[in-house]
């Protein structure tokens, strides 16, 4: 019996904007053991001092399996995971994981690194290191997929900054529903200085990966979208569990934060309204920890939180919560008007509104460690280095028969337009644009092929009161690979392409939007 289920617009359907019959996916599998699913990834251990000599290998297949998503229920579903075996390489570098989430990669920055990778599922998909500076053949882009019982095999070197990124397919099309199934995984660049820089190491360095499923009353993954929203769930799963108690110490941690889901964005902010500290975003730590009442994260963004817990008044417990907010899709008249009729299935818990995402239980001490002041300088690049300084390359989020493109176009293979060539050793400043009219709603604007600084946000009059909701809790602080372009808003930012040539992605990480099209290459010639 196939049995995730999917209710999916065909392409024509999608055009007309009409509702989808459900149709079944997913292979045969045969209920075995249910592995059990726990709080939190393993601890984050071993601090590699020198990355070695040899590369280090890793087997990472794609394959259908089991795991309790329904906790009440303790019934089992169907997912989609990657397994991954390490071949070469000490036990601290792939932390398996004991959800459908993938495995957790900690590497050495300056690690050569190679995987291979196996497609068990019965459809095509490529593997996509989420922020990581590769080459073209390793950047996982959908012309490299590969049908099932076949393979890719990666081979690059870690050169980013150590920080929180992460994988996960990005065949054509398909991202969205392969994603949602439980495709993903962190990808962890390390090096030996944390002890050194002052921050929490080992069982106080915690990742949360933040996503929203809707089950069946089966207890299987329904994957209904919507095709202008996107897919929202009402569970909010962390680590793989649904709303978890995470049993901490009282004393400092380092939260590494992902959001992993496919079109929900969240404020999230501590039941206790005690500011949230950031101290990296996704390309790793900021110059310097900074204050924010609540932190927006949209997908494909991460984050790192300082947290002090046992310090509240009562030295107690605390929720992490997302708070509500406007703008999220369901705002002027669009969301009511989408939300309607049978593709509406995930709007219970609209993009905005308020529910909880996990509980701090605290119990036992840990360590409480001193806030450092800051962290090493960033290396912006200086506007004189800048080769279209003051005419930015321009970027127009734009919608036409219920589709999202970019500059008036939808995603091609291999195709290039004028504007979408960059020179190899350059940098520029790009704007990108959500000027759209009445029907904008926000889109996370990822790019490939390296990070970038978000220089300036200008929101039009007309969208001010919507941005308000969200403007504080946005990191611009540090190196970003994805970014969240507001509704009415303008966003310029910088890059340098500075190692790799070839033909790389730029598009929306709302994955609904990305496999409806809402993506385009960009060549970086040589
Ligand atoms: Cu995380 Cu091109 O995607
Ligand atoms: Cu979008």
């Amino acid at each position: 019996m196939s049995r995730l289920r999917e209710a999916r617009p065909s392409r024509r359907e999608l055009l007309a904007g009409g509702a989808a019959a459900a149709s079944w996916i997913g292979a045969t599998c045969s209920r075995r053991g249910l592995p059990q699913v726990d709080a939190a990834l393993p601890g984050a251990t071993g601090n590699p001092t020198h990355p070695p000599a040899n590369p280090i290998e890793v087997a990472l297949r794609a394959q259908s399996a089991e795991a309790i998503l329904d906790s009440a229920g303790g019934r089992g579903a169907q997912v989609w995971r990657f397994e991954g075996k390490l071949l070469v390489g000490g036990p601290e570098t792939l932390l398996p994981s004991t959800s459908y989430l993938g495995p957790t990669f900690r590497v050495p920055r300056g690690q050569r690194i190679r995987v291979h990778f196996d497609n068990g599922l019965q459809e095509p998909s490529i593997v996509h290191w989420h922020g990581l500076q590769v080459s073209q053949e390793n950047d996982g882009h959908p012309r490299f997929a590969v049908g099932p019982g076949t393979g890719y095999d990666y081979d690059f070197t870690v050169e980013n900054r150590p920080g929180t990124y992460w994988y996960h397919p990005h065949p054509d099309g398909r991202t969205g529903p392969q994603v949602y199934a439980g495709m993903a995984g962190l990808f962890l660049v390390v090096d030996s200085d944390d002890e050194a820089r002052g921050l929490p190491t080992g069982e106080f360095d915690l990742p949360l990966v933040i996503q929203d499923r809707l089950l069946g009353s089966d207890g299987e993954l329904v994957y209904a979208p919507n095709p202008m929203i996107g897919f929202l769930g009402d569970r909010i799963f962390v680590n793989g569990q649904q709303t978890p108690d995470l049993t901490v110490k009282a004393g400092s941690y380092r939260l590494r934060i992902l959001n992993g889901s496919n079109s929900r964005i969240y404020k999230l902010a501590y039941s206790d309204s005690s500011p949230m500290t950031v101290i990296a975003s996704d390309g790793g730590l900021l110059g310097a920890p900074v204050r924010k009442p609540y932190v927006v994260l949209a997908p494909g963004e991460r984050i790192e939180i300082w947290a002090d817990f046992g310090r509240s008044p009562a030295g107690g417990d605390v929720w992490l919560e997302s708070r509500a907010f406007s703008g999220g899709g369901g705002s002027m008249g669009m969301g009511g008007m989408m939300s309607m009729g049978s593709m509406g299935a995930g709007s219970r818990l609209p993009n905005g509104a308020a529910f909880r995402v996990c509980r701090f239980v605290v119990r036992g001490t840990g360590r409480t460690l001193r806030l450092p002041a800051r962290f090493e300088p960033l290396s912006w690049r200086p506007d004189d280095e800048v080769v279209n300084r003051g005419q930015p390359r321009r970027i127009d989020v734009s919608m036409a028969m219920m589709r999202w493109m970019l500059n008036g176009q939808s995603f091609d293979m291999t195709d290039v337009a004028a504007n979408e060539k960059v020179k190899l050793g350059t940098t520029e400043d790009w704007e990108v644009r959500n000027v759209g009219g009445m029907m904008a709603m926000p889109h996370p604007i990822h790019l490939h092929a390296g990070q970038f600084q978000v220089l300036e946000r200008v929101v039009a009059p007309a969208w001010q009161t919507v941005a308000a909701t969200l403007q504080a809790g946005l990191v611009d602080e540090g190196w970003k690979d994805t970014f969240l372009l507001l509704p009415g808003e303008t966003v310029r930012l910088r890059m340098r392409f500075e190692r790799h040539p070839g033909l790389f992605l730029y598009h929306c990480h709302n994955l609904e939007h990305e496999d409806a099209g809402m993506m385009r290459n960009f060549l970086i010639e040589a």
